[in-house]
């Protein structure tokens, strides 16, 4: 028996159950359909467990893509004070941590229990534990799961992209997007902490644990942010930032004091305390640890009195400018995001939809659309997902 609907939404993630449930709300038939045994767990997951739901200074400058104009129509149709007035119709308590970042008070629970409910007034049929096999198009769309097939009229991608595999992540979206002659871009880990060789280790993991205040570079991306130290490598919002931007061989270029020249932050405190050591008055700006690791790396020991001055400019280019190569990323395991995806090119900036197969779309983060940390790509999720399902036509 193969039931008949408008529309199939594979994938019951942030995107998926927004495309569902406005979809639904527009009257058309809806079948929502994951392989996993809940709905939303990124979701669940997301913001330490409070999701990041959304930011209020959402603009498509902070967003990575390789057509950066794609994202401008969906952000500006629907916008973080939609999702904030859906969130208010809820009764869902949120505050602004920091950078317009809006998290839940309480659980992320709240915000998947919402979505559902919208689902559910929607009459939105959702399908959990179902295994897709391939989706055919003789007509309409045929999509073949372990609970017999489904015929559709539209298809909505929103199996997000190959970010905590463990969570139920797939290339899904990729497969059937390339299966149907769309391109898909490379797709690399985002917002992920970096590693670097046993050289720069050595450094690195005696401060495990230490964080900085610091601006840190790759590419086009430059971030005002904190900086953490870890066994491992580099993390930290800043570093998950720049990761983003950050390709194999490229340096990332890190001011681990973002507010002073350090040369002449030095230079200064030579004059008016000549018999302290440069880890003592770097220990003002700096935390201590930090402090002490980079005077030993940099610095003959003794007071800033007996330093040269060209070691001291030295030392500041060290602590402004500080060049370091990560050898790799943490990967899919660890990262926030999958930066690449279904080639925009391929859709409809307006509808998602596919130009060369009518009725096939793609959102979330199986497009390569990329947000920045701090709410951003679920700002995406819930504009591309409303998109499509204002778009989605009935029988
Ligand atoms: P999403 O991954 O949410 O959903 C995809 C759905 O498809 C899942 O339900 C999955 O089970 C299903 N699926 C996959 N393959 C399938 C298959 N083959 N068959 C059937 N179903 C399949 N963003 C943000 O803005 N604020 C935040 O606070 C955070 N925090 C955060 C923390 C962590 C740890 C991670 C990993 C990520 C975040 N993010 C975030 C990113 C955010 O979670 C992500 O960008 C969105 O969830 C993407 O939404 P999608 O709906 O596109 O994919």
């Amino acid at each position: 028996m193969s039931p008949a609907c408008d529309v199939a939404v594979i994938g019951a993630g942030a995107a998926g159950l927004m495309c569902a449930l406005t979809a639904g709300g527009r009257g058309r038939r809806v079948i929502l359909l994951d392989h996993a045994p809940a709905p939303g767990r990124k979701i669940l997951i997301s913001g330490g467990g409070r999701c990041n739901f959304t930011n209020t200074e959402c603009a498509p400058e902070r967003f990575l893509s390789a057509n950066a104009h794609f994202c401008r129509s969906a952000l500006a149709r629907y916008t973080p004070h939609d999702f904030i007035a859906l969130i208010e119709k809820h009764r869902i308590p949120y505050h602004e941590k920091k950078l317009g970042q809006l998290f839940c008070d309480g659980s992320a629970k709240a915000v998947v229990r919402m979505l559902l409910d919208e689902c559910e007034a929607a009459k939105v049929d959702l399908r959990l534990n179902h295994t897709i096999g391939d989706i055919t198009k003789p007509d309409q769309f045929r999509i073949a799961t372990d609970h017999g097939d489904i015929i559709a009229r539209s298809v909505v991608l929103a199996t997000g992209g190959l970010s905590i595999p463990k969570l139920g992540a797939t290339g899904f979206a990729h497969r059937i997007a390339r299966r149907f002659g769309l391109l898909v871009t490379e797709a690399r880990p985002g917002l992920v902490p970096l590693t670097f060789s046993d050289d720069d280790l050595a450094l690195m993991r005696p401060l495990s644990g230490v964080a900085a205040d610091v601006l840190a570079r790759c590419g086009a991306g430059a971030f005002r942010e904190k900086l953490l130290f870890t066994h491992r490598g580099l993390s930290g919002p800043a570093i998950l930032q720049v990761s983003s931007y950050w390709r194999e061989g490229e340096e990332l270029i890190i001011n681990l004091m973002p507010d002073e020249d350090a040369a002449a932050f030095l230079t200064a405190r030579k004059k008016t305390r000549p018999r302290a050591e440069a880890r003592t008055v770097l220990a003002e700006v700096l935390s201590r640890r930090l402090a002490d690791t980079i005077a030993e790396k940099h610095l003959p020991p003794g007071a800033l009195g007996t330093i040269k001055d060209r070691d001291i400019a030295r030392m500041g280019d060290a602590l402004n400018r500080w060049h370091v190569l990560p050898t790799g990323s943490e990967g899919y395991a660890k990262a926030e995001v999958t930066v690449g995806g279904v080639a925009t090119t391929a859709l409809s900036s307006k509808t998602m939809e596919a130009a060369a197969v009518p009725g096939l779309y793609v959102i979330g983060e199986a497009v390569d659309v990329t947000g920045w940390l701090g709410g951003y790509n679920f700002q995406w999720a819930w504009a591309s997902g409303w998109a499509a399902g204002m778009a989605v036509r009935g029988a």
